[in-house]
């Protein structure tokens, strides 16, 4: 065999075949809010498909489903009881097929949601388990023998004790909800039957699994005290979390995962959800052989600070290319309060978009940012999230940003369900019409036509979205120097300015601006206002 340098194998591994995911912007749907295709108030599949084309003129190249099983329903999904069937709520594993075979025919490829880390209590395998403490079941997940106090420290991320009692006096652990048991991955079987998982919606056409909790799975073999406390203002989990996040054993998983993608000849990827706060670590997860995409939180968890957003870049970037994988860069998601309450208008929302999207590596969108969607206030009757419940109502919780799209302005249910359905699973906000998007479509100045415009510019230059970038920052002005490759006729420059006053910035020509109101240059100079992004050719 030759010896080839690492840094070979790694590029030639990370382009190998089309390698389509490098910089392909993402959608994620919030399955349960998207569209309601059968009138019970919940989105589901046939809603999706029929929405497809909507996608398509958006100009992403993937969709992103959030967990579509059968599940308990404690946890939007995210507690599975069956990893091979669909929840009726959403339709049939035919519906996905037909899912994908319609994206595939629009160009678009469809990736899954997929839970590793737990499972739901009922889950036959946990219902087993509490039925036989001498179960194969049982050796699957973590359980601790009768005691007065839970066996360690450790914390569930949504609120109390990572431990409940089974009702013969055991302690099991789960990290987020009781109604999720956290696997034992030191199992082998735990793994085996995950590789069954994934051939199953491989052979079906699905192009890839965003990986639930991918930083977790393992815990300490010796289930010693964690040396701290999560917080969720943190950017991500640290060393205070060491004993239940980031075991070096995790990346085992994600090569014999990669090791199931490369079985396929159309290319499936795997983006994983890779919460910890130091970027080098994350950047790991995506070495060759591993996770395609290893999301990074730090700028979602940024605020509107032109510091943060520029140090975050730079830093990701670095840790990205360190293992030659692109970098995903995402502003929102079903977790976080939407961009445009967050920053403080949908202005910054916008301009935050605009910079993101120019990014080199790929950009996941949440859908309903192209909208500009604000958080939305829930009535506490009417809220789902366990956050709120577990934290006795202290944290609002995640249902603002799961609020049913709104598609036309003067139909019931603002055109989420047909006339005639039932209400929706969350309500809509009486004030939502203007965001709707038949409203949107064909306004030039709608946050709509201007995802569409970056997205389509982003395929036009190969100066966005992939190359070099060159980040500084001035004050409160962060400009980025975008470059297809190394002495690039064609260099592209995006400046956004967080700052409070309006500085002039040097143009030859303005491609995109994320405001509507902005002039043109005049003698090479053009006045960037705050809150305010370009694309420019200098
Ligand atoms: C991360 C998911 O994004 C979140 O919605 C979920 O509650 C936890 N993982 C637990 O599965």
């Amino acid at each position: 065999m030759s010896a080839e340098p690492i840094e070979d194998r790694c590029r030639s591994e990370h382009v190998r075949r089309d390698a389509w995911w490098r910089d392909a912007v993402v959608y994620q749907v919030y399955l349960r809010s998207f569209a309601d295709g059968n009138g019970d108030g919940v989105g589901d599949f046939a809603g999706l498909r029929a929405r497809l084309p909507y996608l398509a003129e958006l100009g992403v190249n993937a969709v992103w489903v959030t967990p579509h099983y059968v599940s308990g329903g404690a946890d939007g999904g995210y507690d599975v009881i069956d990893y091979t069937a669909v929840d009726p709520d959403y339709g049939t594993v035919e519906d996905v097929r037909a899912l994908v075979e319609d994206a595939h025919a629009l160009g678009l490829r469809i990736l899954l949601d997929i839970v590793p880390n737990h499972t739901s209590d009922q889950h036959e395998w946990f219902r087993r388990a509490l039925a036989d403490p001498d179960s194969p079941e049982a050796a699957r997940y973590h359980f601790m023998p009768a005691s007065e106090e839970p066996p360690n420290n450790w914390q569930s991320m949504f609120g109390g004790p990572a431990w409940s009692r089974t009702p013969d006096g055991r302690w099991y652990l789960h990290l987020f909800t009781p109604q999720q048991p956290d696997l034992n991955w030191d199992n082998p079987e735990v793994a085996d039957d995950f590789d069954r998982t994934l051939r199953f919606w491989f052979d079906l056409g699905v192009d890839g699994f965003r990986v639930d909790v991918a930083y977790g799975l393992f815990k300490d073999p010796a289930y010693r005290d964690n040396p701290g406390i999560y917080s969720p203002t943190l950017f991500g989990h640290g060393p205070e979390q060491a004993m239940t996040t980031n075991q070096p054993r995790v990346h085992q998983i994600w090569r014999r995962w990669r090791a199931v993608c490369n079985e396929y000849f159309d290319e499936k990827m795997l983006v994983g959800e890779v919460s910890l706060a130091d970027l080098e670590q994350v950047g790991l997860y995506a070495r060759p052989g591993e996770l395609h995409h290893a999301f990074q939180f730090r700028l979602l968890k940024s605020d509107w600070d032109a510091e943060a957003f520029a140090e975050t870049i730079t830093e990701a970037l670095d840790a990205f290319s360190a293992v030659g994988a692109p970098a995903p860069w995402v502003l929102g998601n079903h977790d976080k309060a939407r961009q445009a309450t967050r920053y403080g208008s949908e202005r910054r929302a916008r301009a935050a978009a605009l910079l993101m999207l120019a990014l080199p590596g790929s950009a996941y969108l949440y859908a309903g940012e192209e909208l500009g969607l604000p958080e939305a206030t829930v009535p506490d009757a009417a809220r789902r999230d366990p956050i709120f419940f577990r934290s006795g109502g202290k944290r609002a919780g995640r249902d603002g940003c799961r609020i049913p799209m709104p598609w036309t302005a003067d139909a019931p249910a603002a055109g989420f369900s047909a006339a005639g359905s039932a209400e929706p699973w969350l309500p809509l906000p009486a004030d939502w019409s203007g965001y709707a998007v038949d409203r949107q479509l064909d306004d030039p100045s709608s946050t709509l036509t201007m995802y569409q415009q970056a997205i389509l510019l982003r395929d036009l230059y190969p100066a966005l979205g992939s190359g070099q970038a060159t980040v500084t920052r001035e004050g409160g002005v962060v400009r980025v120097d975008l470059a297809a490759h190394h002495g690039d006729p064609e260099p592209i420059t995006c400046w956004i300015n967080m700052g409070t006053e309006t500085v002039t910035v040097p143009v030859h020509r303005l491609l995109m601006a994320s405001a509507p109101d902005l002039g043109g240059p005049v003698g090479g100079l053009l006045m960037l206002p705050p809150d305010t992004a370009v694309w420019t050719r200098v």
